[in-house]
Order: C-alpha cells, then structure tokens, then sequence
C-alpha cells in the first residue's frame, strides 16, 4: 500500500520549517476567524499539507471503513479536493477507483495535489469552483472538510448537480464541531429531500436525537505530525482527530443492498464496576443507554470489542432475547 509520509517529505524539500510553522499558524488563524481556506500561497498549502492530511486521510478512512466495500471500481468526484485527502483515503481503505475527478478552486493547493496523488494515475483535476463548474457522470461523489466553506444557499443546488451526473452516493466528512455537526443536519436535510436514505452515522432518517447543545462526532486516534509537533510544543505522541460525516445513498447504491446498522455507539463507553454502558442512537430515532453487565459472559465478550463509532450490533429482540 502507498505511504503519504515520503510524499510530503518530497512536498516540503527545501522550506524551512520557521516558514511552514508560520504558514500554518496564519492559516489556523483565518480557519479560526471563519474565513475557510482563503489567501493561500505555496508554502500554505505545503503547511496545510503536512499538518492536516495525516488526520483528514485518517477520518475519511475511518468513514469508508464503515461502510461495505463496493464490488466494482468506482468513478469518484471529490468536491474541494484540496492537496489530495481523498485518493489517499479510498486507497488506504482499499476501494478501488476506475475514474476519479478532483475539483477544488486553489490553484496552490490544486499544485500539492498534483505532486501528491502522482501514486494515483486515475485522479485528473479541475481548477474551479464547485458552485459553477459543469460536473462529469459520476457514481460517489466525496468532500472531505470542504462543504463548510461553501455558502448554504448553494449547497441545494451543489448537491443536485451530482446527482443529475449520476452521482448515487454521497460520502462528507467535516470537522467534528458543533458547527461541523451543523452543517451536516442541514446537509442531511437536503439529501433527504433529495429522495436519498442515510445509511452513516445515523441509523433512522428521522429527526436527530442529539440533545441541543450537543452534538454527533468521532474521534480517531493518529501519530502526531511533525509540523504539529513544531506548532504546538508538547510531548503528546499522538493526536485525536474529531470529525463527523454523513453518508447518503439513492436506489442505484450498492449500499441500498447492504444490511443497515441497527445503532450506532455515539459516545465513548463508559466502564464502571462490572458494567459498560453505550449511548446508542437506535433505528428507531431515539438515544439509548444500553448496559452490558460483565456476568452476561457472551454479550460482554462482544461488548468488549466495540467502541465510539461503531455499529450497534443488536436489534431490540435481541437484546431482550439475550
Ligand atoms: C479544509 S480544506 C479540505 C481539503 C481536502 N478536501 C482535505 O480533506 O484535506 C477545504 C478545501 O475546499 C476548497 N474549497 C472551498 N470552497 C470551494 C469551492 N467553492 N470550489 C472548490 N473548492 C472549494 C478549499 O480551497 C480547500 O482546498
């Protein structure tokens, strides 16, 4: 399997590592401020690159990892492609790629794609804006951290545009903040209104559970960068990358094939004196508790392999039957 990590290494050759901390920090900054990813430059994009595909892969691959793989190369459009997230993720899950179309408007960022998708012959890229530029046909279409940047009034109609090319399913990904969070449920609005079903995270198409103030994300667990290191001092070797997603599918999808989840574990478990206990958002659109006592010995054993993110792998007979 191809490794980002020399990728970037060529990427960054020659800059030195006072810039691309620079770079990073006043980039973090216009993030903070609500800019998206504006005012880019090469060394930007370098500093993006380094910094936040490590995670941005991680999460996305964490998503397809929840999902049953396809049986046929797909074609692929990835929305706000950025410096290449997308082809390494599908290739680190395994999915396999006939065609894959990258837009993004940066022309700096759309430069590090270049050097960083060279293991992928199969990705060709596309200079505009997603709101304006004409689509191929396409089976998935995918945006990893992207669709916060766009305005809401155009997502409706950003989204109608893939699915007149075809497009049958849908895989995003944001950051797992509340505003993430936010923008997915509108987004979730949308593809249902659309006529699609959501096969990820949620297990139900009714509305979300979430008590307000909170919010729907997961974590995933991976080494620290170098240039994390550097921006942010600590001993920490790892970092927790927070992110939420949603998954949306028409008829066509191989998806509407596949079995659904029953639940799916919404918070980290909690172990306390001989009991685990899951917060479970359930088929039927509500947030369960759900105990699993160590002396119920074969429920326990699976029990203890399951974890924040996971498919709740029990019906209600079931679990009353157990
Ligand atoms: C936070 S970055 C994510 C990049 C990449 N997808 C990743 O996961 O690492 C957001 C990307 O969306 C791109 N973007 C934002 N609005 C866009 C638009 N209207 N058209 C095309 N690309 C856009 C930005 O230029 C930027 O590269």
């Amino acid at each position: 399997m191809a490794d980002l990590a020399p990728w970037l290494e060529e990427l960054r050759k020659g800059i030195p590592d006072r810039e691309l901390r620079a770079a990073y920090i006043s980039m973090s900054e216009n993030w903070r401020e609500g800019d998206g990813t504006t005012k880019t430059s090469g060394v930007r994009a370098v500093a993006y690159a380094e910094a936040r595909m490590p995670a941005t892969v991680a999460a996305m691959e964490a998503v397809l990892g929840q999902l049953p793989q396809p049986k046929a190369p797909l074609s692929v459009l990835d929305l706000g492609a950025g410096t290449g997230t997308v082809p390494w993720a599908l290739s680190g899950a395994g999915w396999q790629v006939q065609q894959g179309y990258a837009i993004e408007k940066d022309l700096n960022f759309l430069e590090a794609f270049e050097t960083l998708t060279q293991p992928f012959p199969e990705w060709q890229m596309a200079a505009g804006d997603i709101c304006d530029i004409p689509f191929p046909q396409a089976e998935v279409a995918t945006a990893s951290y992207s669709l916060g940047e766009i305005p809401k009034d155009k997502l409706a109609s950003l989204l109608g545009k893939c699915r007149q090319k075809g497009v049958h399913t849908f895989i995003v990904t944001l950051p797992g903040t509340k505003v993430g969070y936010q923008r997915l449920l509108t987004l979730r609005d949308i593809f249902l209104q659309l006529g699609a079903d959501i096969y990820a995270p949620c297990p139900h198409i009714k509305a979300c559970p979430m008590q307000v103030g909170d919010w729907c994300h997961f974590s995933r667990r991976l080494p620290r960068t170098r240039l994390h290191r550097l921006v942010k001092g600590g001993d920490l070797g790892f970092e927790d990358e927070k992110f939420a997603y949603l998954v949306a599918f028409f008829p066509e999808s191989w998806l509407a094939q596949a079995p659904r989840p029953q639940g799916r574990i919404v918070k980290n478990p909690r172990v306390k004196k001989g009991e685990t206990t899951f917060e479970v958002c359930t088929a039927s659109g509500t947030l369960a508790p759900k105990r699993i006592q160590k002396r119920e010995k074969s429920k326990a054993k699976v029990a203890k392999k399951l974890s924040w993110g996971d498919p709740w792998p029990w019906n209600e007979e079931e679990e009353s039957s157990i």
